[in-house]
């Protein structure tokens, strides 16, 4: 590939993202830019100094990007014009003890909405040989919700972002209402908010597939697996199989470099090189850390 590349990360200041960028920037060319975005300036500039203080080849630029303000997003994707890599991948913290009705505004506009919007602003913005990968989680699997709700977010997944979230829109006020337990949405948040990443993924993909495959373009949903975050940590009893940032990037960073990919991957949520099958997934066992 000849040229100047661009690379761009959400929630790139610490966890995943921030190992995303520095396996981006090992892996990229020196002509080549990798954007390190986040919500806070001074958390942004130091993790994006101290990438490129390290073995760093592209170049690394910290950006502030709120994932929550749609109209940074739109106006760094008019800005930018063209990309080629894009891991969406920024999301809002939840805590075993915190009640859902006080998190689930800065979940589904962190981890949903702002999706939905990355995927809107940079799916046609993607160049011949693109990536658009939207982290989402194993629990982001059919099989995770009460049937009740599951085939809601099927029939979403089958018509296009608006229905997405739109169903979005209606899980968070059931949350506001005190009625969502009784509905089926659960207690966890990151279940719903997860499978409803994967469907906007795959709504988007219907529409996509044939003239993104034609030019080699992947669009999907990435499991990264179990990895020691503070994200994670408050969830999980034992931690001891979680990978570290670093490992859990090296297979997406080697996927999104690689001249081409597995098309069954395309529009789909992938764990470690596997398709998850979206109606039964893999099993997830979680116990809060006490
Ligand atoms: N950790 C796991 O075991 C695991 C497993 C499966 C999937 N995942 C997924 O992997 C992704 C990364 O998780 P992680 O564990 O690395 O989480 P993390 O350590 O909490 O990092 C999340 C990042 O998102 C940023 N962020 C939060 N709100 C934002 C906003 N409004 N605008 C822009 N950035 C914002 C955070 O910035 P601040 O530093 O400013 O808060 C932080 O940089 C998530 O999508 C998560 O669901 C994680």
């Amino acid at each position: 590939m000849t040229g100047s590349r661009i690379a761009l990360v959400t929630g790139a200041n610490q966890g995943l993202g921030r190992a995303l960028v520095t396996g981006l920037a090992a892996g990229m060319a020196p002509q080549d830019r990798v954007l390190l975005t986040g919500r806070d300036p001074n958390r942004v500039e130091a993790a994006a100094a101290a990438i490129a203080a390290g073995p760093a080849v592209a170049r690394v630029e910290g950006r502030v990007l709120d994932v929550r303000d749609a109209g940074a997003i739109a106006r760094l994707a008019a800005e930018l014009g063209e990309v080629d890599i894009v891991f969406s991948n920024a999301t809002s913290r939840m805590s075993p003890q915190a009640r859902p009705i006080d998190e689930v505004d800065a979940v589904c506009e962190t981890n949903n909405l702002a999706s939905t919007r990355m995927l809107r602003a940079f799916a046609p913005r993607l160049r011949p040989g693109g990536r658009l990968i939207i982290v989402a989680s194993a629990l982001g699997t059919l099989d995770k919700l009460d049937d009740r709700v599951a085939g809601r977010f099927a029939a979403a997944a089958a018509e296009n972002l608006d229905a997405v979230d739109a169903l979005v829109a209606e899980w968070r006020q059931a949350v506001h209402d005190g009625r969502a337990e009784q509905e089926g949405y659960g207690t966890w948040l990151n279940i719903p908010s997860k499978v409803a990443q994967v469907a906007a993924v795959r709504a988007l993909a219907r529409e996509r597939r044939t003239s993104d495959l034609a030019e080699n373009k992947l669009l999907m949903a990435l499991c990264p697996g179990l990895i020691d975050t503070d994200a994670s940590r408050p969830w999980f009893e034992d931690m001891s199989q979680a990978q570290t940032p670093a490992r859990a990037a090296s297979w997406p960073v080697e996927l999104v470099l690689a001249p081409t990919f597995d098309p069954a991957f395309y529009g789909e949520l992938v764990q470690f090189g596997k398709v998850l099958p979206w109606e039964s997934g893999v099993p997830v066992a979680h116990t809060a850390a006490t």
